[in-house]
């Protein structure tokens, strides 16, 4: 049998991955539809919905039922398992507060800490599901005198291969890096000022596992899912969009992090982004975080995005 060999940094603790995330939304099977537009398997799953991508056995997100407006639950990281104890003596040093799980989370999952902005913090043993070295990014040009035509007709559907990242809200950039550093060894990759900032994991990531955007209170901003090319981020447009799902931002290229997207608005005003080609961070890599002015924290080129794109919709009194 195969060894695997992942990345890891020699004594370094910290998450290796986003295990999953967790929302909630007023409706299961509109979530359902969206999510299977946009091509991932949607599996039912402990009163739920899981969120898979496609020939992956990892889940990567939690769908339930709650009330009348969606709303981050909690999100999930992992660590290796011969981390476990030291985590957990490293998070009682750190002053995290631990919590029981959110109601409806059951099982053997780990540990549950208060995260910045009351946010449920959940530290697991799992796999680590970030990528181990940068992802395949593949372009194809037919050569002279041959054509390059795709019918309409036969356009092939796109399905995502990983979660690349997760973007939040927080009320405070800066107080949240120091948390995520501090906490789960989280390591700063990029930031434009107080308005936006890109984490990478220890033992090697995409540039951002975790992104934190300025806002009035905690939120999903949107989750990135890993494409294979520039033409699938563009496909990847057309087919929500023939299905009705025309609001979004993109196409477009981001200056940190360097990958092409595009965002579809989901039913909820959140996102979900087509991603390809995000720069790679691995665990051997010392990388010079930046503090870059506001004109590179969104975009190298493609349209404006919509004006109520950082425009939070969950509600303000989440319980923690
Ligand atoms: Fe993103």
């Amino acid at each position: 049998m195969d060894q695997v060999v992942v990345n890891r940094r020699p004594g370094a603790l910290g998450a290796h991955s986003i295990d999953h995330f967790a929302i909630e939304v007023p409706d299961l099977e509109e979530a359902r539809r969206f999510y299977t537009l946009f091509g991932l398997e949607v599996r039912d799953e402990n009163g739920g919905l899981g969120l898979y991508t496609k020939g992956h056995p990892h889940c990567w997100g939690v769908i339930t039922k709650g009330g009348e407006t969606k709303r981050l639950a909690y999100l999930s990281f992992g660590i290796f398992e011969d981390e476990m104890e030291a985590m957990s003596l490293h998070l009682d040093e750190a002053g995290a507060k631990r919590i029981a799980a959110p109601i409806g989370v059951s099982g053997s999952n780990g540990i549950w800490i208060e995260g910045f902005d009351g946010l449920p913090i959940n530290i697991r043993v799992a796999d680590k599901s970030s990528p181990n070295e940068k992802s395949l990014f593949e372009t194809t040009s037919v050569g002279p005198g041959l054509p390059g035509t795709v019918a309409n007709s036969k356009a092939p559907k796109v399905f995502p291969r990983r979660l690349s990242h997760f973007a939040i809200y927080t009320t405070d950039v800066g107080t949240a890096i120091d948390f995520y550093e501090r906490t789960l060894g989280l390591r700063l990759s990029d930031r434009s000022g107080p308005a936006v900032a890109f984490l990478h994991g220890v033992h090697g990531s995409d540039h951002h596992l975790l992104a934190l955007v300025a806002s009035t209170h905690r939120g999903m901003h949107h989750v990135s899912w890993d494409v294979g090319s520039f033409q699938d981020v563009g496909l990847g447009y057309a087919q929500m969009a023939r299905n009705g799902f025309l609001r979004g931002w993109g196409v477009g290229r981001h200056v940190l992090g360097a990958n092409y997207f595009h965002y579809v608005r989901d039913p909820w005003g959140s996102y979900s982004e087509y991603s390809a080609d995000i720069d790679y961070i691995p665990a051997d890599c010392e990388w010079h975080a930046g503090d870059h002015a506001p004109e590179d924290s969104m975009f190298l080129w493609g349209p404006m995005p919509p004006g109520d794109f950082i425009t939070n919709f969950e509600p303000t009194d989440a319980p923690a």
